[in-house]
């Protein structure tokens, strides 16, 4: 920089621990960021989808390793933390994306639905923030991503549930943003529209998703995990160091953000 002021992002070597890694998007992140030099941290409760993608960094040349871990439970995620950073080292980047959204309109949803869904989506990103954020303070520097949804600002009939985590997960960003700025740790979310992984498929059969989507959406087709990874790319890279507390929604202009 001509400026001389110091810009950090990811460098090789460095490890992103990616939850739900196992996932479409997770799976996407991995890939993108093993594809720039990080050691990858795949949590998933998954061990056969996370195992999947730990091969298919592997086979594309990159580096990354499988923790098992339920984000439901405060106890697996304290000793995942451990594991991961006895194996690995201190990570700079954190991507909370692993998601859960049993669906229901609020009056058939179980209470057990909802504490569930706010357990995996929201408490468990607190947590990890609580366990990992001091090491990264005292490394000086680091990345975290949050994976928000449009359902944050629209709403959604039958996933009250999914649609409050999201929109705390913007706030918690903030939060996290602002507390965090003097310590070289940057906590951006990203916001992405319908895209075509498990998720929105466990509710409704794929043509019917592209049929939507072409009618609906501004650019006529659906999302899909690699639209979502270059943005986490960017956000993890010295070309995004000013930027922090930001909500970037990534959906064809299916919903504009602010
Ligand atoms: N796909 C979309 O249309 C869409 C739209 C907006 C936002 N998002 C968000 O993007 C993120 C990724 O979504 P996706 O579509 O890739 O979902 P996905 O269902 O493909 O992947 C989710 C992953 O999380 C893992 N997981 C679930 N519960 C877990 C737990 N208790 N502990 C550990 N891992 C657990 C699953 O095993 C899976 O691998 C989520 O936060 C989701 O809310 C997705």
């Amino acid at each position: 920089m001509t400026d001389g002021i110091g810009r950090d992002g990811l460098k090789a070597g460095d490890v992103a621990i990616i939850t739900g890694g196992g996932g479409g998007f997770g799976r996407a992140f991995s890939l993108r960021l093993a594809k720039m030099g990080a050691r990858i941290a795949v949590w998933d409760v998954d061990a056969a989808l996370g195992g999947e993608t730990v091969r298919q960094v592997r086979e594309a040349g990159g580096e990354a390793r499988f923790f098992k871990v339920d984000l439901a439970d405060p106890a697996s995620i304290a000793a995942c933390a451990q594991e991961t950073m006895a194996a690995m080292g201190v990570p700079y980047c954190i991507i909370n994306n692993a998601s859960v959204f049993p669906r229901g309109e609020v009056i058939e949803l179980t209470l057990a639905d909802w504490e569930w869904t706010l357990k995996v989506n929201l408490t468990a990103p607190f947590l990890i923030a609580k366990t990992l954020g001091p090491r990264m303070i005292e490394q000086g520097r680091g990345v975290v991503i949050n994976l928000a949804s449009g359902r944050a600002v629209e709403g959604a009939a039958k996933g009250a549930n999914y649609a409050c985590t999201k929109a705390a997960m913007i706030s918690l960003t903030k939060s996290l943003a602002l507390e965090w700025a003097r310590h070289g740790v940057r906590v951006n979310a990203i916001i992405p529209g319908q895209s075509l992984t498990a998720m929105p498929l466990a509710a409704t059969p794929e043509a019917e998703l592209h049929a939507h989507a072409k009618l609906r959406n501004p650019m006529g087709r659906i999302g899909y995990p690699e639209d979502v990874a270059g943005l986490a790319a960017y956000l993890v890279s010295a070309d995004a160091a000013y930027m922090t507390g930001q909500g970037v929604a990534i959906n064809g202009g299916a919903v504009m953000v602010p």
